[in-house]
């Protein structure tokens, strides 16, 4: 999609607070820190539509950004950041949850992970959640992000890595190396959310 118009509709932390556009929606999901907002500015080309932050746990909304009058992004909190309470992290939990089961407009989740390392617990942990039965088939991207950080000689490698840990079912699809540094992915990871658009 070339992207001219983007704004940042708003913040919600509860379902009444959700845009009602009846717009299809696009969750971004991932460890703090991983590259969600990075990736956001990516997709719309701006250098820092979406606020990025060498600090992790910046995010702590729901944020919901109209693309092109078409689509939203909605960027969703880091999860696993050792540094909020526990009761703030729990509060994360319930909003995260009850966005990502229940929204109807919900046409798909891309899921950040570091193409650097082998996946978390809690990278595990999310993506055998969002693949359960409790989610009815809601497709699931897993983008391994800063790629430009390994070699391109490693990226096979980090590509099983993930998806032998993430228990992969289907090996061919659903997944793509990215980098937001050098918008290696982007077209791949743009046609993924176009066709979850029209489902
Ligand atoms: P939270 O909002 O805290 O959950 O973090 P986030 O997942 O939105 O991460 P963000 O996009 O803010 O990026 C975190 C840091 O990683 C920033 O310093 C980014 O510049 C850097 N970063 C993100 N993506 C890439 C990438 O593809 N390559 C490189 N080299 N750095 C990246
Ligand atoms: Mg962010």
């Amino acid at each position: 999609m070339e992207v001219h118009n983007v704004e940042m509709v708003m913040s919600a932390v509860r379902p009444s607070q959700y845009p009602t556009d009846n717009l299809p929606e696009i969750a971004l999901i991932g460890r703090s820190n991983v590259g969600k907002s990075s990736l956001t500015n990516t997709l719309i080309n701006r250098k820092a539509f979406a606020r990025t932050s060498s600090q992790p746990g910046k995010t702590q909304t729901l944020n919901f950004y109209k693309v092109e009058d078409q689509v939203f992004f909605v960027d969703v909190p880091g999860y696993g950041y050792a540094k909020v309470s526990k009761s703030a992290r729990e509060q994360f939990q319930v909003m995260i949850g009850e966005y990502l089961a229940k929204r109807e407009v919900l046409k798909g989740v891309i899921q950040l992970v570091d193409a650097r390392h082998a996946p978390s617990k809690e990278d595990i942990e999310m993506y055998q959640w969002l693949s359960s039965d409790e989610m009815g088939g809601l497709p699931v991207l897993v983008v391994a992000t800063k790629a430009d950080k390994i070699a391109r000689g490693r990226w096979n490698k980090s590509e099983s890595t993930i998806k032998k840990a993430l228990q992969f079912k289907d090996q061919t699809t659903d997944f793509e190396i990215f980098s937001s540094e050098t918008k290696y992915g982007k077209d791949i990871v743009w046609e993924w959310i176009e066709a979850r658009m029209l489902d």
